[in-house]
């Protein structure tokens, strides 16, 4: 049988709510509760950038970026469902914050300072991973956020197939990117990975998922000099 392709693999998870969040068809990890750090933090890091276009692919549902302080920026939010697309258009379109329908995977993305890419590549398999690195370097947009768990000793980057998940460590292999020039962590907690505590360490949450920061001029020559 064909593997469906990615637009139908994810239309069917929105469709179903296969994520089973009440609050985000993004899943737990997009409900405010997990995302209150990066809501708080991502303001401060888009203007020590002097990012003025952002390209927020994928969008999902907007249910935390709703309420992310984005003035005086011109936003652009992405995502393959196209139903989520028209949704959010009527919901939160105004000027400047427009949605639209792209597939990360097909390449011929907009040039923007900053695309913020989160919880997406834990969703691909390694070919998809590196279709989405190339589609983004190609781009020539400046800088590149994305969803990127630090700690290295626990099984990381499953090749899976695409539309199931894997705890994705952008600096390990078959990445190999160079460590990210900012790293946000996002505090996420019932999303985390909830990692074995050793006797007397502390009684607080392990939680390594984090938005990193990479130039995509970094990106690009990553994926030249590892040869995907
Ligand atoms: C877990 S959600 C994350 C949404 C959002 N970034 C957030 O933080 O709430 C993953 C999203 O990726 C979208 N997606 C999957 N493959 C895509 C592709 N090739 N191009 C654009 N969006 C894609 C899905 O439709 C889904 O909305």
């Amino acid at each position: 049988m064909s593997t469906p392709p990615t637009e139908a693999i994810f239309s069917n998870i929105f469709n179903t709510n296969t994520w089973g969040s009440m609050e985000s068809v993004s899943g737990a990890g997009s409900e405010l509760s997990n995302t209150a750090q990066i809501i708080r933090e991502l303001p401060a890091l888009l203007r020590e950038l002097r990012v003025q276009t952002f390209l927020d692919m994928p969008c999902g549902d907007f249910n935390w970026m709703q309420h992310v302080d984005l003035e005086g920026i011109d936003y652009l939010g992405a995502d393959i469902v196209d139903e989520l697309v028209q949704r959010n258009n009527e919901r939160f379109g105004r000027s400047g914050r427009r949605f639209g329908k792209l597939d990360l995977l097909s390449g011929d993305l907009p040039k923007v300072d900053l695309v913020l890419c989160r919880d997406c590549l834990f969703h691909f398999s390694h070919a998809d991973v590196f279709r989405a690195l190339h589609a983004l370097a190609e781009s020539r947009s400046q800088w590149l956020l994305t969803t990127t768990f630090t700690y290295r000793t626990l099984p990381r980057n499953g090749d899976i197939e695409t539309g199931g998940w894997t705890p994705i460590n952008l600096e390990m292999a078959p990445y190999h990117l160079p460590p990210p020039r900012r790293l946000i962590v996002e505090g996420n907690v019932t999303e985390a990975i909830i990692y074995p505590l050793l006797e007397g360490s502390p009684r607080f949450p392990q939680t390594d998922r984090s938005l990193g920061l990479w130039l995509l001029d970094d990106v690009r020559e990553t994926l030249a000099r590892i040869g995907r």
